[in-house]
């Protein structure tokens, strides 16, 4: 049995009560070799989009999301004496939990504001002036805000780094880095600048692009391993599936996608399906596809995988949760250590 030591407790925890053991993220680990220069280039860096990886960078986070879930970047505290302004304005339950509890087990402290209303925002201030003062009070921001313009109004006078952890409908670039760390766990060969035929996937995404920041942010970071996918299959009965120009971008990057109205018929060809039901716009959330269901009796695969963002709701069956078919947990896990990745390449001082 390997033995885990907490970062902060010292406590040796067994490996299988820590994550569903290290071979995966070992695996993963293997597939590529390190190359620090392009997460050093991260340094000091606001995360907006996943536009703005490039495919080496992609890579190599997921590649030092490993090494933190094997524990090898363990024992140091990068992080200590560094404060971060957690800013969810918006229900979240894995993005802001597991942003804190890396930024705690990396040692940095935190301060938080749920509601703005407790803010000047109340009393009319700016957010450019609200971002004016955060540049005094800690060292990186994260944001969840249903208002898409309002990471970019802080930009304005922000000097610190700005995390985007959900901007309305736009994106949510880290739920995808973490969705893309799980698809690496499984098969670390995508990573490959070589993938044979035979062993490019086909994908299913049953969602909305440009409705699910989530979805969005996904196929920006597919885009960049087009190489390893076949094609990936949107499945939605909608008929405003994508923004102007945003399948272009896309297709641009060599990534094939088709859309289909059948979910049953498709499935079977999916390696990796992907289901989200929920857009959050406004103050509230949108219900997309909820006609489109996964259970234990769907035509999936044998050894396909399942991914989802989480929250669920009727879309996915609870009686898939015993099944290998469920990545969707291992994914909301693998978050931790993503992120720990990502915070660790931009916070360098
Ligand atoms: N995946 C995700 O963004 O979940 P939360 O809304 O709970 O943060």
């Amino acid at each position: 049995m390997v033995k885990k030591v907490h970062p902060k407790l010292e406590v040796p925890i067994e490996a299988e009560n820590w994550t569903e053991g290290i071979e995966l993220p070992l695996a993963l680990m293997e597939q590529v070799d390190e190359d620090f220069a392009s997460t050093a280039e991260l340094a000091n860096h606001s995360v907006i989009s996943a536009r703005q990886f490039s495919r080496t960078q992609l890579i190599q986070l997921c590649r030092l999301a490993a090494k933190f879930e094997t524990q090898q970047s363990f024992g140091q505290f990068p992080l200590t004496g560094k404060i971060l302004i957690s800013a969810f304005y918006e229900p979240s339950t894995r993005t802001r939990l597991s942003f804190e509890s890396v930024w705690h087990r990396l040692g940095g402290d935190i301060i938080s504001i749920t509601d703005p209303s407790t803010t000047g925002i109340a009393k009319g201030e700016s957010l450019k002036d609200v971002a004016e003062m955060m540049n005094h009070y800690g060292d990186v921001v994260v944001l969840r805000d249903s208002n898409e313009k309002a990471i970019y109004q802080m930009l304005e006078s922000l000097r610190i780094p700005i995390i985007n952890a959900g901007n309305g409908t736009d994106e949510h670039p880290t739920q995808a880095l973490a969705d893309m760390y799980a698809i690496f766990k499984w098969r670390p060969a995508l990573m490959m600048n070589e993938v044979s035929q035979e062993k490019k996937v086909t994908i299913g995404i049953i969602g909305n692009p440009s409705k699910m920041r989530t979805v969005r942010s996904l196929l920006l970071f597919l885009s960049r391993i087009s190489n390893a996918i076949k094609e990936v299959v949107i499945i939605s009965n909608s008929t405003d599936l994508f923004d102007p120009s945003q399948k272009e971008e896309l297709e641009e990057e060599g990534l094939q996608v088709r859309v289909s109205h059948q979910l049953d018929s498709e499935l079977p060809d999916f390696d990796i399906v992907y289901i989200n039901a929920i857009a959050w716009v406004g103050d509230t959330y949108e219900e997309h596809g909820v006609e489109y269901r996964l259970s234990k009796s769907s035509p999936l695969k044998k050894d396909a995988i399942i991914l989802h963002p989480l929250a669920r709701g009727e879309e996915l069956s609870t009686d898939l949760d015993d099944t290998t078919h469920n990545w969707y947990f291992a994914q909301a896990r693998g978050a931790v250590f993503a992120r720990m990745a990502l915070m660790s390449s931009l916070v360098r001082f």
